[in-house]
């Protein structure tokens, strides 16, 4: 089995994203159990994503909820419920698996926020 992660999409298929290797900001500027949105393309095609932070893990995704492909977050950071366990999509209630994006409840149920790819290193987070 490969340990190569694969992603949905690599910021530089997107318009005006920035390159591999890229610093989008250091871990620490995003607090535990909270996300950090950043916005790239272009004003008529905006592409949008978060990048999530539990502990000194990240997540990363297109912030664009599959049923309605609006935002999740209605509140600058804040992307899960309560317990941290979900994503929450604020509109229609959709709840997404924090590690895969995968949507447990809610009506679309079943399929996954696209997933973007950006890593860690040195306490940093790049773009891959
Ligand atoms: S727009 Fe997200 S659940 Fe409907």
């Amino acid at each position: 089995m490969s340990d190569v992660k694969e992603f949905d999409i690599y910021l530089r298929d997107v318009a005006n994203g920035p390159g591999a290797g890229a610093v989008l900001c250091a871990l620490a500027d995003i607090e535990d159990g909270k996300g950090r949105e950043f916005r790239y393309g272009t004003d008529k095609e905006p592409f949008e994503f978060f990048v999530y932070r539990r502990g000194g893990e990240i997540f990363a995704y297109q912030n664009a909820c599959p049923h309605m492909y609006v935002p999740l977050n209605l509140k600058e950071g804040v992307f899960t419920e309560k317990s941290g366990q979900y994503f929450l999509c604020n509109f229609h209630g959709a709840l997404f698996q924090v590690e895969d994006g995968l949507c447990m409840a809610g009506p679309c149920r079943g399929r996954s926020l696209q997933s973007v790819a950006v890593g860690l290193e040195d306490g940093r987070i790049i773009v891959l």
